[in-house]
């Protein structure tokens, strides 16, 4: 992903979560140097994942797929190439976040072999309060 890209990963983000990143957001993650891959269809950009790999360690930070492209195996390609990037880059565990309502994410993760090991209590936004996140730990 480049400053380029950023306009169109907003589009899908923005149709694909409630409560999306901004603009500002990916471009911040951008300049920190974050590792980020892209899905695309011909010269589209149809999907995207972000993560931090740093201290033998891969936070995934954000993956997402275009909603009318979902459930077709792209979102599970997409982890499988983060998670094979970041032990090339030396991280042997991964970690994420994810709303414990986010029932499709959270099978797709399981499907990789990511275990429950926490929860941050009001982690995230919702329509009514905060709702928490469920900490997800994968070895490499
Ligand atoms: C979560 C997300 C990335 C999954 O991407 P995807 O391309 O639709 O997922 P895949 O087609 O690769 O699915 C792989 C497996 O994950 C599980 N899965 C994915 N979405 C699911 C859903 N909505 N319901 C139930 N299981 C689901 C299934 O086990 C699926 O295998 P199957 O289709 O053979 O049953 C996608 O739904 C998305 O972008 N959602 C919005 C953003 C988001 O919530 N990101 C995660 C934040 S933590």
């Amino acid at each position: 992903m480049s400053a380029a890209d950023v306009d169109a990963v907003a589009g899908i983000e923005g149709r694909a979560y409630p409560f999306p990143w901004s603009k500002g957001l990916f471009s911040d993650c951008l300049l920190a140097g974050y590792k980020s891959l892209l899905c695309t269809l011909d010269d589209a950009v149809i999907g995207y994942g972000i993560m931090i790999v740093a201290a033998g360690e891969c936070h995934i930070l954000n993956v997402c797929i275009e909603p009318a492209f979902q459930r077709v195996g792209l979102g599970y390609r997409l982890m499988a190439r983060l998670l094979k990037q970041a032990k090339q880059e030396g991280a042997d565990t991964a970690f994420l976040e994810v709303r414990p309502s986010n029932v499709g994410a959270i099978r797709l993760y399981q499907r990789l072999g990511f275990q429950r090991v926490g929860v941050r209590v009001g982690y995230y936004p919702a329509p009514t309060g905060r709702e928490d996140a469920v900490v997800l730990s994968c070895s490499l």
